[in-house]
């Protein structure tokens, strides 16, 4: 038995169903099934719109930009996280903004709200990136009150927390966008894929645009009819009018039919990824790992733990590869310790975020795992402490 990071969530009859889709239908691409998606993924995340791109890191790209273009920013100063991912932060590396880099918090590995606090203070920045860390959502409500009191564009990058929730809503409905990535081995995937999610209608409208070179075709005909009015631009120019320089960060509506399948399934793959996540957390012994609080309920992509140093996490991962568990760092460990960071920034340093650099590793986590094989799991984690 192999006990791996990610299993296929895209299952036999999914496949099934995509070839008798591909057999009758006409429009591969900017189709019904695109705006069905995101019709749905917005139900069901618990915002009024949604934008359905080709990864998270498109996602990230999208909201970046669109934050730049339309987020009424009072600086180019923003505030990323230590750990997650390098698409969180290399947007806006490339469109010029000034990135300042932000610890993570002792329980769930988001921002440390602490630390956060101190830099608003100092650089009163015009937008701040939460992160909610492999589907543990982080300090939202703290997050939210700071935003209150200093003002700023909140964005959040929920591309590992697909279904976590946080006091009974979904992450990713909580801030002025955010966004979610589908790649193969999330809790939901479309192969490749991503989505972001606003409630705002002038993001919306900017993301629609930026996402599809800028045009105004994607748009509903009352707002793309005020565009063309504004500017002057008659019925045979308007379908290749671009009215803000975007993009193609497009998916296909054959990633659209794999991510209406998984709407189908995401309740129960969401339940399942909780509950094994709940096995890992009351036997693992030796190791440290994720916090949350009563408000926040988890939707881990891997279970993420800390060893105790870093003999014992080569301990571990002897043990584990022994044992055909596969493991992995964790996440990228501390992004403030990567060239693409140091290189221009300097290195970044956090105790907690620099613990999860050298100590910390992941355990699998997915649906077809058995509470069987997680109390295995756990048992060949806590026999490797001396
Ligand atoms: C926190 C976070 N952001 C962004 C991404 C990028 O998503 P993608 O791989 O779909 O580009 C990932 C990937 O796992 C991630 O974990």
């Amino acid at each position: 038995m192999q006990y791996k990071l990610a299993e296929k969530i895209i299952n036999p009859q999914d496949i099934t169903n995509l070839i008798g889709w591909l057999k009758e239908t006409v429009q591969y691409t900017k189709g019904e099934l695109t705006v069905e998606f995101e019709k749905q993924w917005a139900q069901w995340i618990g915002t009024k719109y949604a934008v359905f791109c080709n990864s998270g890191s498109s996602a990230n790209l999208l909201m970046a930009y669109t934050a730049l273009l339309g987020g009424d920013l009072k600086n180019k100063k923003v505030i990323v996280p230590s750990v997650g991912w390098v698409t969180t932060i290399s947007p806006f590396i490339q469109f010029g903004f000034e990135p300042i880099m932000c610890g993570a918090d002792k329980n769930n590995f988001g921002l440390d709200v602490g630390h956060l606090e101190e830099l608003l203070k100092k650089h009163d920045p015009a937008a701040v990136v939460m992160i909610q860390v492999l589907g543990i959502p982080s300090n939202i409500y703290q997050i939210k009150s700071l935003q209150e009191k200093y003002g700023f564009l909140l964005l959040d990058d929920a591309c590992a927390a697909l279904g976590a929730e946080y006091d009974g809503k979904k992450v990713g409905s909580f801030s002025d966008m955010s966004s979610f990535s589908f790649y193969f081995g999330h809790q939901l995937s479309t192969i490749e894929g991503g989505m972001v999610n606003t409630n705002s209608k002038k993001l919306y409208d900017l993301l629609l645009m930026l996402r599809s070179h800028g045009w105004g075709k994607d748009l509903d005909s009352e707002t793309e009819s005020a565009f063309m009015q504004k500017y002057g631009i008659d019925e045979f120019h308007k379908p290749f009018t671009f009215f803000v320089p975007g993009f193609n960060l497009r998916s296909t509506d054959l990633n659209a039919f794999l991510g209406l399948e998984m709407m189908k399934k995401a309740d129960e793959v969401s339940t399942v990824r909780m509950e094994n996540h709940m096995v890992y957390a009351q036997n693992l012994k030796t190791v440290d790992f994720q916090k949350w609080n009563n408000l926040s309920k988890p939707c881990s992509i891997s279970f993420g733990a800390i060893a105790k140093n870093v003999a014992h996490r080569k301990r571990i991962v002897t043990q584990l590869v022994k044992n055909n568990i596969e493991t992995r760092l964790f996440s990228a460990g501390n992004l403030g310790l990567h060239p693409f960071w140091f290189e221009g920034y300097g290195k970044f340093n956090h105790p907690i975020s620099d613990k999860v650099h050298s100590c910390g590793f992941f355990l699998p986590n997915n649906e077809s795992l058995t509470k069987k094989d997680i109390l295995y799991i756990t048992q060949v984690v806590n026999k490797s402490y001396d």
